[in-house]
């Protein structure tokens, strides 16, 4: 479903991703492990238009989409929750779920159900609507911005670091919900720190390292070859 080949990010002189390839599949959680600084986040928002791929392709269907914009892959059904977890503090729970439906303006009675059906996954929500998101917790924010996220009814979600900063029984919060979207159906890229957690609910994992993919399999496999753990544990090797 979708398919990255050699892609290339660059900050100036710092060559952030350095010809990565990788594919998810239809259905499919695939998990991007790496150290900090591994070029992850960089990778996931070259993916989704935020950040410009200077070489490379990004093919969603078989369709070239190589430098689309955020919002045109949006509407191509391609979701990001970048690892900011940006809420618009000021405007209620309610409010902020609306904006992620921005490309669905005439569809209106469908957004209202789409609220509610994501009310009824996250009562925590439901009960904070009118609440300024500002006032939610960390782990409520990251409820907040990977609902806003659905409310494209995307395909393809791709999340960063979501359980970045919270709570252990927060993370297994987070945790639980990515493996309920995976179970709806929904095909998502994941980049997470928390590898023991993100490796028990993937199908499939890809390892990073200065910019490159130095390992892939499937999760099973990578959770259980030893010798790679130093590469995303955060610990240089
Ligand atoms: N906006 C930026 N400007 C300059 N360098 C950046 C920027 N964003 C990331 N980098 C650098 O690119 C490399 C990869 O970063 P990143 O993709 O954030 O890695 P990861 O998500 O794996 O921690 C790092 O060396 C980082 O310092
Ligand atoms: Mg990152």
């Amino acid at each position: 479903m979708l398919d990255i080949e050699s892609l290339e990010v660059s900050y100036g002189a710092v060559r952030a991703v350095r010809g990565v390839s990788l594919g998810v599949r239809k259905g499919e959680l695939v998990t991007l492990l790496g150290a900090n600084g591994a070029g992850k986040s960089s990778t996931l928002m070259a993916i989704a238009g935020a950040v410009r791929a200077t070489a490379g392709r990004v093919r969603l269907d078989g369709a070239d989409v190589t430098g689309a914009t955020p919002e045109n892959m949006v509407r191509r059904g391609v979701a990001a929750v970048p690892e900011t977890r940006d809420v618009f503090p000021d405007l209620t729970v309610a409010q902020n779920l609306q904006l992620g439906a921005f490309t669905r303006r005439r569809d209106q009675a469908g957004v209202i159900h789409d609220r509610e059906t994501h009310f009824t996954h996250f009562p925590i929500l439901a009960e904070r609507q009118h609440l300024p998101a500002g006032n939610l917790s960390g782990g409520e924010q990251q409820m907040l911005v990977i609902a806003r996220a659905l409310m494209s009814r995307p395909s393809v979600l791709l999340l960063d670091e979501p359980s970045l900063g919270l709570a252990p029984i927060v993370v297994d919060q987070i945790f639980d919900m990515i493996g309920s979207l995976k179970d709806s159906g929904l095909t998502i890229l994941l980049v997470e720190q928390n590898a023991a957690k993100a490796l028990a609910v993937s199908d499939r994992a890809y390892v990073m390292r200065l910019g490159r993919i130095e390992a892939e399999g499937p999760a099973s496999e990578i959770a259980a070859a030893t010798e790679l753990k130093s590469l995303y544990l955060g610990a240089e090797p």
